[in-house]
C-alpha cells in the first residue's frame, strides 16, 4: 500500500512538472511607440488583440511594451533583428532598412484608406513583405494603420504650398520626409517621436505632421493652432516578427501567431478610422483651426511634392526602381474596383 502511494505521488509530481515546463515556456515580447490602451491607440489595440488570441490559443506568453518603453522605432527594429524583442509594430522606419517600402510614402499616392488596404493585403503587399523579409530577416505578419498624415503648425493657417514657405516642420527621422517637406518650400528637421512635444514647446520647430488621431491622443493640438487636412501620406504599420524565432515555433503556433497578427492589423485600422472621425471634431471643439483643402489646393501640393520625391526615390532605389511602377499599377487597379 505504501509503495502504491509513493508511486501515485511520484507520478503526480512528474505530470505536474511536465505540465509546468510546457505552459508559458515561450515568451513573445511585443513593443511599439503608441499608448497601451486599445480604445484609442491603433498599435495599442493591435498589441492587446494579438496577446489575447495568442495566449488563449497557445502556450506562448505575450509581454506588451507599449508607449516607447523599449525606445523609438529605429531601436525597436534593431531589437527585432537581434531577436531580443520578437514582435514590433512600426511605421515609416521600416523603409530605412528595406528601401522598396519607401514607395508607400510617396506623397499623395492613396486616395482613400480602403484603396491602401486593398494594395497592402493584395499581391503588392505580399511582394513587398517577401522582399523586406529577404533584406531584414523580419517577417511582415500583417499591415496595420497609422493613417493619413496632415501638417499642423503654430504660426499661420496653411491653405496652399506658398503658406508653407519658411515654416520649420519636425519630420520623422526618415529621409523621404525631408525631401517632401523641402519640395513644399518648408524647412524639415528630423526629430525622434519621443522628443516631439519638447521640440514644439521650445519652438525648435513650428509644426509637425501626423494623423488627426495621433495629434489628439498626444495632446499635440494643445501645442499647435493650425492643421490642414492634406493627407499627404498614408502611413501603414508593419507588424513584424523575427523570422528565425517564427520558424522555430511549432507549425500550429505559427498559424495562430499569423492569424492573430492579421486580426490585430484589422483592429488597428478600425481603431484608427474611429479615432480620426472622433478626434477631428474634438480638436476643432478645443480650438484648433482646421482647413480642408479644395481639389485645386490639393493639386498644388501634389504637383510640387510628388515629382520631387519620386525623382529622389529613383536615385535611392537604383535598379529597384520598378517598385514605383508596381505600386502605381496596384493603386490604379484597387482604385478601379
Ligand atoms: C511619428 O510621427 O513619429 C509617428 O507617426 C508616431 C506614431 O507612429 O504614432
Amino acid at each position: 500500500m505504501r509503495g502504491l502511494i509513493q508511486f501515485i505521488v511520484a507520478t503526480m509530481i512528474v505530470t505536474l512538472s511536465i505540465g509546468m515546463a510546457q505552459a508559458r515556456d515561450v515568451t513573445i515580447r511585443l513593443a511599439h511607440v503608441d499608448g497601451a490602451e486599445w480604445q484609442n491607440s491603433k498599435k495599442g489595440a493591435a498589441g492587446v488583440i494579438f496577446k489575447n488570441i495568442v495566449e488563449n490559443e497557445t502556450d506562448i506568453n505575450v509581454q506588451l511594451f507599449p508607449a516607447k518603453a523599449l525606445g523609438d522605432e529605429d531601436d525597436l527594429i534593431q531589437q527585432a533583428q537581434e531577436g531580443t524583442t520578437q514582435v514590433v509594430i512600426v511605421s515609416g522606419a521600416m523603409s530605412k532598412l528595406c528601401k522598396p517600402a519607401y514607395v508607400l510614402d510617396i506623397p499623395y499616392t492613396f486616395t482613400s484608406a480602403p484603396v491602401a488596404w486593398d494594395v497592402l493585403d493584395g499581391e503588392f503587399g505580399t511582394l513587398l513583405a517577401d522582399e523586406c523579409l529577404k533584406r531584414t530577416g523580419l517577417r511582415t505578419l500583417a499591415f496595420g494603420e497609422t493613417g493619413f498624415r496632415n501638417f499642423t503648425n503654430n504660426v499661420r493657417a496653411v491653405q496652399t504650398p506658398s503658406d508653407m514657405k519658411g515654416l520649420k516642420f519636425r519630420v520623422q527621422p526618415i529621409p523621404l520626409y525631408i525631401e517632401m517637406v523641402k519640395a513644399l518650400g518648408a524647412e524639415p528637421t528630423p526629430i525622434a517621436w519621443s522628443e516631439l512635444p519638447n521640440a514644439l514647446t521650445t519652438g525648435v520647430v513650428d509644426g509637425q505632421e501626423n494623423p488627426v488621431g495621433t495629434v489628439y491622443n498626444n495632446n499635440l493640438h494643445k501645442l499647435q493652432k493650425y492643421m490642414i487636412l492634406d493627407g499627404h501620406n498614408y502611413a501603414a504599420d508593419f507588424i513584424l516578427i523575427n523570422d528565425e524565432f517564427y520558424e522555430l515555433l511549432p507549425a500550429q503556433d505559427r498559424a495562430v501567431v499569423a492569424r492573430a497578427a492579421r486580426i490585430a492589423g484589422t483592429m488597428s485600422r478600425a481603431i484608427q478610422q474611429f479615432n480620426t472621425a472622433d478626434s477631428l471634431s474634438t480638436v476643432i471643439k478645443e480650438g484648433m483651426q482646421v482647413h480642408t483643402p479644395s481639389a485645386a489646393e490639393l493639386a498644388a501640393f501634389r504637383s510640387l511634392a510628388r515629382p520631387a520625391v519620386k525623382a529622389w526615390l529613383k536615385d535611392e532605389l537604383g535598379d529597384d526602381v520598378d517598385w514605383i511602377a508596381k505600386l502605381e499599377q496596384a493603386v490604379a487597379s484597387a482604385s478601379a474596383d
